[in-house]
């Protein structure tokens, strides 16, 4: 147990509990806030804006439909899940060996493209030594389905996930969400992407009103820990159980797999589906030279009008679509995308420094075809906004309170607990019970002194307010993820329709906060499996 962060943090809880208001406790934080710990401190190529080292950027490789036809409305795609696979990592000081758990022994994190309307046949092969399942993150299917940790798939057992596409186009993504190693599976390397399209996205595509093909990128990013160089292999180091409350942080960024990558574009307007899948870490992405850049989705797909900001904090999970447009650039000129310091009551993450994330090196000279679209038509799906007054539960809105505390262990030592409503998970406890074809409001209050992405299944949802002040910019979209920021309530609307039916998970999305219980499952309908198995 590390006490050198217990304590300050101890301290912190009591001063906490004394202060009244959000703005009291942001000054607090500023004077608790831990300090920059020696993994924290960022082995950075000191000039990533001019150096002629980095590894270009690799596009992730998209999976093929195994059923023979591509053009139908069925998909069948084999995951097998194993250790010990050897992937190289490329950064400006060379590149070397890492050992990593990997979906088909691909060397990169996998893609897999759909339409809506499409049924999925994902087989599991689960060939890790633990169990494991596929989480579909962000989509509306059943719980049965969803790959929770009551489903668990054995070592050497399989599983075929099916279900229906039904909602608008997103960037999606899937993951291990097994009991207590979830956190673990996902930081050894197991995560994939999975783009849904729709009509919408189509035609605008096909307009010419949203970049496609080559200039439409997906960038996950990671961090990790490397440990020593010893003949070329650098094993992944995964945090000792108990020894950062804050969650795994590493102090070197992958992008698709690379340090600091770049990647060569034109002058011309290109689209990024930005994904943080960090276990914890937060950044709050801009480019370097502070120009704006235009959200154009977000975590349950587009924005009916896409916003022009000049940064955008994506908590664990969450995910946006951007467009950078690069023609004010001249060939030649190079600009970075940057993390930039987030502090104050944001501190959990990173220090005090831009972080280089990756760089885009404008080389070619090129037309202008696309005119982004400035509004989706008021009748589309993704258009429409939940109204609350037509939520089941209005006048009666169920809270979910967020918090972290400390608690003397079997051994004795004081150790900090995870909570959500007071409780920590257990397996065999459904926590929240919904009725079938239900509009609910959740008042989500993060009563701790750090941000908590807090994630729910089974559908997407919408920002109602955050502190009593409406959602907007890209608060509008649909979302699956929301950053919490302490001291803050943010109240949430989802709708549960027929697909929705069995017992699913809500989490904070720092993958040891949810593997240290602060999860808890809802049931949505009259029954669920929680029931039927013996524990
Ligand atoms: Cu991304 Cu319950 O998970
Ligand atoms: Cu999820
Ligand atoms: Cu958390």
């Amino acid at each position: 147990m590390n006490t050198k962060i217990l304590i300050p943090i101890f301290l912190s809880f009591l001063l906490l509990s004394c202060a009244s208001g959000t703005q009291k406790s942001s000054d607090l934080n500023q004077t608790t806030e831990p300090q920059l710990s020696e993994e924290e401190i960022f082995e950075l190529d000191k000039e990533p804006i001019t150096s002629t080292k980095l590894p270009s950027l690799h596009i992730l490789p998209r999976m093929s439909d195994e059923d023979g036809n591509s053009d139908d409305t069925a998909a069948t795609y084999t995951l097998r899940a194993n250790e010990d696979v050897n992937v190289t990592i490329e950064s400006a000081q060379g590149s070397w060996i890492t050992p990593m758990w990997r979906y088909n022994n691909s060397p990169l994190p996998l893609v897999i493209r759909a339409n809506r309307g499409d049924t999925m046949h994902l087989i599991f092969q689960n060939r890790l030594s633990s169990d494991s399942t596929i989480h579909s993150h962000g989509f509306k299917i059943p719980a049965d389905m969803d790959g929770g940790p009551d489903y668990p798939v054995a070592p050497d057992a399989n599983k075929t996930y099916t279900f229906t596409m039904n909602q608008p186009a997103a960037p999606l993504w899937f993951h291990p969400h097994p009991d207590m190693q979830t956190g673990k599976q996902v930081y050894m390397g197991l995560a994939g992407v999975f783009i849904l399209e729709d009509n919408i996205t189509k035609t605008l595509e096909k307009n010419n009103q949203l970049p496609s093909g080559n200039k439409d990128t997906v960038l996950l990013v990671q961090d990790r820990r490397f440990g020593e160089e010893i003949n070329g292999v650098k094993e992944l180091l995964y945090m000792n159980e108990e020894d950062d409350i804050l969650g795994m942080r590493g102090n070197t960024i992958l992008v698709n797999g690379s340090v600091t990558p770049k990647q060569e574009v034109s002058n011309t307007k290109h689209r990024y589906r930005l994904y943080n899948v960090s276990n914890a870490r937060n950044y709050d992405f801009a480019l370097s030279d502070e120009s704006n850049f235009t959200i154009v989705g977000s975590d349950g797909g587009l924005l009916k009008k896409p916003v022009e900001v000049n940064h955008i904090l994506l908590g664990a999970a969450e995910r946006v679509e951007i467009i950078i447009d690069f023609s004010k650039y001249l060939i030649g000129e190079k600009l970075l995308l940057i993390s930039k310091p987030i502090t104050g009551r944001m501190s959990t993450t990173t220090g005090s420094f831009d972080l280089p994330i990756m760089r885009f090196d404008i080389n070619k000279e090129e037309k202008e075809e696309i005119h982004l679209y400035s509004e989706l038509p008021d009748d589309a799906e993704i258009s429409k906004r939940l109204d609350p007054l037509q939520a089941n539960n209005r006048g009666n809105e169920r809270d979910f309170i967020l918090s972290m505390g400390m608690m003397f262990n079997q051994k004795g030592e004081l150790q900090t607990t995870f909570s959500i409503n007071g409780k920590v998970f257990k397996p065999n406890r459904v926590d929240e019970f919904l009725g079938s074809n239900v509009t609910e409001i959740w008042k989500i209050r993060n009563d701790s002194h750090m941000a908590h992405p807090f994630h729910a299944h089974a559908t997407q949802y919408q920002v109602l307010d955050r502190n009593g002040i409406p959602a907007s910019g890209a608060d509008l979209g649909w979302k699956d993820t929301f950053l919490i920021q302490p001291g803050e309530t943010v109240r949430i609307i989802g709708k549960f329709e027929d697909v929705n039916k069995g017992d699913y998970m809500y989490h904070c999305h720092i993958l040891e906060h949810e593997d240290a219980g602060m999860m808890g499952y809802f049931r949505v309908g009259p029954t669920g499996h929680i029931d039927s198995l013996l524990f």
